[in-house]
């Protein structure tokens, strides 16, 4: 028969649905374990029994610590679903529905989606990779745009256990130009790929809070296209407001248009996206935009 050497296991339990789970204690410590350097190793690099530590939090070997970095080490034992095979130990037992409950292993400090910070070994600096802008993506520091789902950038996962996540790093990028040797991206729309934006931007995803953010990075202000005359475009002609709607200026947007794969443009305009013309009452016949 199995001894436990857990009694606070009410710690752990009662998770609801990611993004909006109960603040887990956090298990930062990091651990010094080689999973495939434990104790007993009768089969030539296992770790099964589980090295000394395996159940103390913080204590250097602890389980925790190993699982947040992939699952598939347990899975061989625990089962494929971590309900118990060979070894007869579900993870269910003290983590109930801990597998829609993405702060169990990343993310929590900065909201309750499960993006970093945390990492899965407990990093928070966004000088780290596996860390960087994430929180500036969301929508509340620079005002720039509605909040960026998980999607834009990841697979997305409903399931710790779904096939393909968190099975080793890093983790899968899907953004166009994603280099991680640079830590930057280039060629996306959101900075900058588009008629009339800074196509060369390539802004680099550790560097937070250093401008990479402000007016001017992706498009100038105003863009230099638009009809002209000596000395004055179109663009400079009036407030951005008066074009682009309420909420723009030369250093404030509109979040819910700004960056939303379209120029908006105010409708009494009669805007044509198509011929790109309008039919505003500011000029006597229909204006072409070259
Ligand atoms: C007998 C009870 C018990 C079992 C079985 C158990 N755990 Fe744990 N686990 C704990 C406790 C207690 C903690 C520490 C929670 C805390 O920090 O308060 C913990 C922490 C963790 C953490 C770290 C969570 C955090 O907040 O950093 C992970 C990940 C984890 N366990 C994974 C697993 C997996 C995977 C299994 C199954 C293979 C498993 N556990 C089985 C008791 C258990
Ligand atoms: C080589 C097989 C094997 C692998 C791999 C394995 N385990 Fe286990 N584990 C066992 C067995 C067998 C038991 C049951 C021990 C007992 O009944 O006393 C167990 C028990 C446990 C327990 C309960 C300890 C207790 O005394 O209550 C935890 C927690 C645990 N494993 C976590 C993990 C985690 C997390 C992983 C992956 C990082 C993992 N195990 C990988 C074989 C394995
Ligand atoms: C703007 C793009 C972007 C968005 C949006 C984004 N991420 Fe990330 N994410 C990244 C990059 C870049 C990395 C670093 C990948 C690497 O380490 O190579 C990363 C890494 C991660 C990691 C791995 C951390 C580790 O410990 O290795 C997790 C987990 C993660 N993101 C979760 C999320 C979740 C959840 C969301 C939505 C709430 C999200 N991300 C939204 C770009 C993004
Ligand atoms: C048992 C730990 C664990 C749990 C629970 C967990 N993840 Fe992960 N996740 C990982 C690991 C490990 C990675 C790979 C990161 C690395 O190795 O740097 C990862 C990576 C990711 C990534 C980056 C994209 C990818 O596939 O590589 C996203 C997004 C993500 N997880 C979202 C989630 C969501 C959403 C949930 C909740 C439904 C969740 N995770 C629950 C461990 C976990
Ligand atoms: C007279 C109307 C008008 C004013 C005033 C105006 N815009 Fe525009 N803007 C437009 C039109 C029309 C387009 C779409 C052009 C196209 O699709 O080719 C546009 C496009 C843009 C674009 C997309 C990139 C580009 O160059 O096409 C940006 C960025 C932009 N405007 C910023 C601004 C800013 C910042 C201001 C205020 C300083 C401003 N605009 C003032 C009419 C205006
Ligand atoms: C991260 C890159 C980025 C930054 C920084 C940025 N913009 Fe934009 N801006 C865009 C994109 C992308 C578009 C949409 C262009 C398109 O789809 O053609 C846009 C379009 C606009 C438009 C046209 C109206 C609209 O929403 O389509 C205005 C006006 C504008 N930006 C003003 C600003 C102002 C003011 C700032 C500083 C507060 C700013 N932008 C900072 C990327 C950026």
């Amino acid at each position: 028969m199995r001894v436990s050497l857990f009694f606070a296991a009410s710690a752990v339990a009662a998770a609801t649905a990611c993004g909006t789970g109960p603040t887990f204690p956090g298990t930062d410590a990091g651990s010094p374990l080689d999973i495939d350097a434990g104790p007993g190793t009768a089969d030539g690099g296992d770790i099964y029994p589980h090295p000394a530590g395996w159940a103390t939090v913080g204590g250097g070997s602890f389980h925790g610590d190993t699982a947040k970095r992939g699952l598939t080490v347990c899975t061989r034992c625990h089962g494929d679903d971590l309900t118990g095979d060979t070894a007869p130990v579900s993870c269910n037992e003290c983590h109930e529905s801990w597998r829609t409950n993405c702060t169990f292993c990343h993310g929590g400090k900065d909201n309750r989606s499960g993006a970093p910070p945390d990492d899965v070994t407990g990093r928070t600096d966004t000088a780290e990779v596996t860390v960087g802008a994430h929180t500036s993506h969301f929508g509340v520091p620079h005002k720039l745009s509605k909040p960026l789902a998980c999607g834009a950038c990841h697979p997305m996962h409903a399931d710790a256990l779904e096939p393909g996540h968190g099975v080793s790093g890093p983790a899968k990028v899907t953004v166009a130009g994603w280099d991680r040797s640079t830590a930057s991206c280039s060629s996306v729309y959101c900075h900058g790929n588009f008629k009339g934006g800074n196509r060369a931007n390539a802004p680099v995803w550790t560097k937070v809070d250093q401008g990479q953010a402000q007016c001017g990075t992706c498009h100038t202000i105003p863009p230099a296209d638009g009809p002209s005359r000596p000395g004055k475009t179109h663009h400079s002609w009036k407030d951005c407001s008066e074009c682009h709607g309420a909420g723009y200026s030369t250093s404030r947007v509109n979040q819910s248009t700004h960056m939303n794969n379209s120029v908006d443009i105010v409708v009494g305009l009669g805007w044509n996206s198509v011929n790109r013309s309008c039919t505003t009452s500011c000029h006597t016949k229909p204006q072409t935009w070259q």
